[in-house]
């Protein structure tokens, strides 16, 4: 076990639950925390990354951002999974829809991604690795969306390390010939870092934006849908 506090946490051992969600957002963290959990203390705020941990419905949850991109992300996962005891971690994001098929505001349950990013070379593997979410999740994810009436897709996302591309972009129709759901930041070094420790993640995004129509979401919106992708992540913490 690693030592604690870490670099980035500054927390006792015990300070997180066996479940973590994590938006990118700080602020959607104190948001999921005021909003839905009981006796919400706050756990981290180290660099201001807020961390929580509460209770939803009796059941000890906590809630921590990641940060945006892989490296964020791989750090603060590596963090919970390896050195806090996190058994679970449900990435709760937003993406931008590389399909017609899928509509601003529609919720994807990420099964395995693919990327740009060189975030894998660490293990040393001559070739490439293909991490996919926790089945146990994904299935809970599946089973919870159903019950709260939530049409959500499940499918293969891309984890990108640019949100903006600044030069001639080829990845996005060689994607969507492969079917390729959408395209996100963190999911990639998220769902490494689970299999790496033995443990389980899942990603869970709204639909904030459209490579295909151009279409986004304001602001307003997009804290007002995304609660439908929070009350699923807390229904199967
Ligand atoms: N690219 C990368 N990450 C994103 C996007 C996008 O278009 N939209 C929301 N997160």
């Amino acid at each position: 076990m690693a030592n604690i506090p870490t670099p980035h946490i500054n927390a006792p051992q015990g300070a997180f639950a066996r479940t973590v969600l994590m938006p990118g957002d700080p602020l959607r963290a104190k948001f999921i925390a005021d909003t839905y959990l009981q006796d919400a203390e706050l756990v981290n705020n180290v660099r201001g990354v807020q961390g929580y941990t509460g209770n939803y419905k009796g059941k000890r949850v906590s809630v921590m951002a990641s940060g945006m991109g892989m490296p964020s992300m791989g750090i603060y996962s590596y963090e919970l999974f390896n050195c806090y005891n996190v058994e679970n971690i449900i990435r709760i994001g937003t993406a931008g829809a590389l399909t017609m098929k899928l509509q601003l505001r529609d919720v994807v349950a990420a099964m395995s991604s693919y990327t740009d990013s060189n975030y894998g070379s660490q293990f040393n593997f001559h070739g490439s690795l293909a991490p996919s979410c926790s089945y146990e999740l994904l299935k809970a994810a599946m089973d919870a969306a159903e019950r709260q009436g939530v049409n959500m897709q499940p499918g293969p996302i891309f984890s990108s390390d640019a949100f903006y591309k600044q030069w001639e972009y080829t990845t996005t129709p060689v994607l969507q010939k492969l079917g390729v759901l959408c395209v996100e930041m963190e999911s990639y070094a998220l769902y490494l870092n689970a299999a790496a420790a033995g443990k389980n993640a899942l990603t869970l995004l709204t639909i904030s934006d459209s490579l295909v129509t151009g279409e986004a979401l304001s602001a307003e919106d997009r804290q007002n849908t995304f609660t439908r992708m929070m009350e699923i992540a807390l229904e199967i913490a």
